[in-house]
């Protein structure tokens, strides 16, 4: 017999939940304001001070990455075969590059975290079609999430898109529960069965961030203890939102403020 981990998965109530929507905006409002630097020439490190000072000094938030079990930064750039935790630096992006930019704010004491890709120049059809691939996937997870649904139907939903068009799902690092603490329960796994796994209440909150890889699914860290890369240095793409739970289906809480226009 083996123990099911226990699994402490915290319900946040009405004034947290509305809390959770305060720094999931100023999260995405973060990405909202870095996307027209995003350009060719831009080093990584400016990214990440120009983020920085907004988010300090504009927000009045706290870059939750920065000094986060010691990683330097205050947002994650990855860049091609980088899968996730990129450290910004002195990079250049040129024509052809695929960036993910993953920022995690707090604001009075709750976390909204949100990664999307940025296409550089001209990017190849290729690179193209990863990142909106990976796009895809995560909502289609998202669209799983209603309370009495359970998390693997959000990982299978996720795992059937990848692989039907020939990529693969990252193991190793998976979506969490977040809320005062940047990574709680629970993991979210962005594979599984359908059908299994934690069942959802309404109150929770959660990251759905899948990495996708263009070739084989596995990974190696660097001896910075942090950048993830693809084994193989194939091309890797993500895009990630926090959700809310709620009795009839999900909110997304850092939406940009293209995804909050009225229709
Ligand atoms: N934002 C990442 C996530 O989606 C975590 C970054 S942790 C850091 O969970 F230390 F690398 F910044
Ligand atoms: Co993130
Ligand atoms: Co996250």
């Amino acid at each position: 017999m083996l123990m099911a981990r226990q699994v402490q998965v915290s319900i946040k109530s009405p004034a947290e939940q509305q809390a959770m929507r305060v720094a999931g905006r100023l999260a995405a409002d973060v990405l909202d304001m870095i996307t027209p630097r995003v350009v060719a020439g831009v080093t990584t490190g400016e990214l990440d001070r120009i983020c920085h000072d907004y988010i300090v000094n504009e927000q009045r938030a706290i870059p939750a990455p920065l000094n986060y079990k010691g990683f330097p930064k205050s947002i994650c750039t990855s860049v091609n075969h980088v899968v996730c935790h990129g450290i910004p630096g002195e990079r250049k992006l040129r024509p052809g590059d695929i960036v993910n930019l993953d920022v995690t704010v707090i604001k009075d004491g709750f976390h909204g975290d949100t990664s999307r890709m940025f296409l550089i120049g001209n990017c190849s059809v290729q690179a193209r079609r990863l990142s909106s691939v990976a796009f895809d996937s995560m909502w289609l997870g998202i669209r799983q999430v209603a309370a009495g649904h359970k998390l693997g139907d959000v990982g299978n939903a996720i795992q059937q898109n990848v692989e039907s068009h020939g990529y693969s799902i990252v193991r190793e690092y998976c979506g969490h529960g977040i809320g005062r603490v940047f990574h709680e329960d629970p993991q979210v796994l962005h594979y599984g069965e359908k059908d299994t796994g934690l069942v959802l209440e309404a109150g929770m909150t959660f990251t759905v961030e899948p990495m996708v890889n263009a070739g084989r699914r596995h990974v190696k860290l660097l001896a910075d203890g942090w950048t993830v890369v693809t084994k193989d240095h194939s091309l890797t793409a993500q895009w990630e939102h926090t959700v809310l739970v709620t009795p009839e289906g999900f909110e997304v809480l850092t939406l940009g403020s293209a995804d909050r226009a009225a229709p």
